[in-house]
């Protein structure tokens, strides 16, 4: 669930596997799903083709056959939090390759997608199982040779966490291109969100990418000059 969004097209995200910081050892596959445009990411290990799949909220078909062209091997599904457009999938992916989900023990109250029916009829979504993994602030995840850092990032809602890798965060519905997560929901909080984005992101090296749950890439200081709601 995000706000509006500008700016840079979907290629543009595409085509940043290419500033993908030499020798990380990680790359990654976008994924758009479902009515929301939900940004799923393929995060692999190049080395050994390992992945985590960040966000599966809807379409697993899709997400099945770029996992299938790509040849990779699903290790984990991560939620950057419980919104039902970014959990919507969890079950199909983690049935087909029998992988354990790691999420923030916040928000694993929204699991239920049965509790949104309406939203979750028109998304497809599915009840996800409970997570076999709670991730706090500082967590490491290993995928294959190389690894994700959660951060805590709480505001769009309790459990908003992000994964930093080298010079890449993926943010969630926390920070977007021109834009920030939505705090009217449940557990949402406008007091959180911008001490989570000004202490927690803005502190990151400006040329940090930025890659959200919805829309655009963008960059750290991109963001913190231009962004209407933090300037
Ligand atoms: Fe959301």
């Amino acid at each position: 669930m995000s706000m509006g969004l500008s700016g840079r097209s979907f290629d543009s995200a595409r085509a940043l596997a290419l500033r993908w910081p030499r020798g990380a050892g990680m790359k990654y596959e976008l994924v758009v799903v479902g009515a929301l445009e939900t940004n799923c990411y393929l995060v692999y290990c190049e080395e050994t083709r390992a992945c985590a799949v960040i966000d599966p909220g809807a379409d697993h078909e899709k997400i099945v056959a770029a996992i299938a062209d790509l040849e990779l091997k699903p290790v984990v599904v991560l939620n950057t939090h419980g919104h039902v457009d970014h959990i919507g999938a969890n079950s199909d992916i983690i049935q087909k390759y029998g992988v354990p989900l790691a999420m923030h023990a916040a928000d694993t109250g929204m699991l239920q997608v049965s509790d949104y029916i309406e939203l979750s009829l028109l998304l497809g979504a599915r009840n996800s199982p409970p997570p076999d993994r709670l991730l706090a602030d500082g967590d490491e995840v290993a995928i294959g040779r190389t690894s994700l850092r959660v951060i805590h990032i709480p505001g769009h809602t309790p459990g908003s966490i992000g994964f930093v890798h080298g010079g890449i965060l993926f943010s969630g519905d926390t920070l977007f291109s021109g834009g920030v997560g939505r705090t009217d929901l449940p557990g949402g909080s406008w007091k959180d969100l911008e001490r989570s984005i000004r202490e927690r992101i803005l502190t990151l090296p400006e040329e940090t990418l930025v890659l959200p749950g919805h829309g655009p890439w963008t960059t750290v200081g991109q963001e913190r000059d231009a962004n209407p709601f933090l300037t």
